[in-house]
């Protein structure tokens, strides 16, 4: 089957058309992420207007590139995928794009000057996340996709964001082309960690006879921040560009990798563990961000109870200030990582742990968990680095593992949408 994903729950606009054979091989046919970083960067973090604006913007186009692309036209793919010219009268067009002029008047606009009315490719199904995410954004997705899949006539199925994180760790091998990989199998029972900016929960993943029929149920979860949020706000108060946390745990790595050889000059602060001893599989790290507010105060000399205007607080402190602060922040996380990802393993009897999430390109999170699974006897399944980011390829993968269609009339953006099933 050949499957069209489409991504837009946050700042990426990611598509990909990918074939998936029953019952584990796979091939990524194209695949095209485009970031809105550089945008949001000015405002300190993701603003939901500017991010649907975007997104309206560039699917259209992106969809056109991906019709378009050489490696469609490869012998090997051509055999199973074409180009084709269709028409539809004016009613049928019409009616197909009907909900666009309500809710989506731009994406309508870049839809009907597009080559996309009537040029299709001769695909399965179209995949859309549906949440969770920042609801804006996902409607553009969620209503492009309805739009398409009206005009090209293709059933369409929804696809929950956590469940293509999870997903995305079976993909061994990104890269477009003609070759057939095969997925990584999991055992009859995971538990995934899932570490993004808007997410931080803990998965319980099963399935039975059929492999491919996955169960999932939310062991635990943020009560406040995400863990990449919490990287992100601490980064911002260190006058770290965004997004803060590739640069706060390189500047955690700077230090830790002197750490074994000097003694610093400044002590470092010992942050909390927040939750690491309660019985539940629940985080919490927005007291994180107060401990390091309060410390950065103490540094400067600002009284602790001056009031808390958080979004404003940024210090201007040296280098070995930031690095400390990033180091003692990692540290303390990453332990609370460690102790609820055990005790989720050890609660579910769990016989593979999977990561999934943008906070796992952090290397040392990384290695630490890897540490755990080893100690555990169990594997540790991560992803690709360009399938831990947002993208396409794991919901257009988790859309092939979806039985049936969805209804089109009940496929809706939910923007806290639950794992569980
Ligand atoms: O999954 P993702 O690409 O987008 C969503 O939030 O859904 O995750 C982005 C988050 C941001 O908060 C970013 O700061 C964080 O992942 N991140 C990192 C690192 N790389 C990205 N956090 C810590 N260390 C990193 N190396
Ligand atoms: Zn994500």
């Amino acid at each position: 089957m050949i499957i069209l994903g489409i991504e837009t729950s946050c700042d990426e606009t990611a598509i990909c058309l990918l074939e998936h054979q029953e019952p584990n091989k796979y091939r990524v046919i194209e695949h095209i992420i485009s970031s809105q970083i550089d945008l949001h960067r000015k405002y300190g973090g993701v603003f939901p207007a500017l991010a649907k604006r975007e997104h309206a913007k560039n699917i259209v186009p992106m969809l056109e590139a991906l019709i378009f692309s050489p490696r469609l036209s490869h012998p090997e793919i051509a055999k199973k995928i074409s180009r084709v010219k269709f028409s539809v009268d004016q009613t049928a067009k019409d009616s197909a794009l009907e909900h666009l002029r309500a809710k989506e008047p731009d994406l309508l606009q870049h839809i009907e000057a597009s080559i996309l009315t009537t040029e299709k490719i001769s695909i399965d199904r179209i995949a859309v996340t549906t949440g969770p995410g920042l609801e804006p954004a996902l409607w553009v997705g969620v209503n492009f996709a309805k739009a398409l899949a009206k005009l090209w006539d293709i059933p369409l199925v929804a696809v929950n964001h956590m469940e293509g994180h999870v997903l995305g760790s079976l993909v061994i091998n990104d890269n477009p082309g003609p070759d057939f990989h095969t997925l990584r199998s999991l055992p009859e029972k995971s538990v995934a960690l899932l570490i993004s900016g808007g997410h931080t929960e803990l998965v319980g993943v099963s399935h039975g006879e059929d492999d491919n029929n996955y169960s999932y149920k939310i062991l635990g979860a943020t009560r406040d921040d995400a863990l990449g949020e919490a990287y992100d706000k601490i980064a911002r108060m260190l006058n770290l560009p965004y997004p803060g946390g590739p640069n706060l745990s390189r500047l955690a790595k700077e230090y830790r990798d002197i750490a074994g050889n000097e003694s610093s000059p400044v002590s470092i602060p010992e942050f909390p563990r927040p939750m690491i001893h309660t019985n539940d599989l629940d985080f919490s790290f927005a007291g994180l961000k107060t401990a390091v507010l309060y410390y950065l105060r103490t540094a400067k000399n600002i009284s602790p109870y001056e009031p808390k205007k958080m979004r404003h607080d940024t210090f201007d402190v040296g280098d070995d200030v930031k690095k400390i602060i990033a180091y003692a922040f990692e540290t303390a996380v990453t332990e609370v990582l460690i102790a609820k990802t055990k005790k989720a393993i050890d609660a579910a009897g769990a016989e593979a742990l999977i990561v999934g999430g943008g906070v796992i390109a952090n290397d040392y999170i990384r290695s630490e968990l890897a540490r755990l699974a080893e100690s555990n006897n169990i594997p540790i399944l991560l992803p690709t680095k360009t399938v831990s980011g947002d993208n396409a390829l794991m919901i257009a993968l988790a859309g092939a593992f979806t039985k049936d269609a969805s209804d089109y009339n009940e496929i809706l953006a939910q923007g806290n949408a639950k794992i569980d099933k």
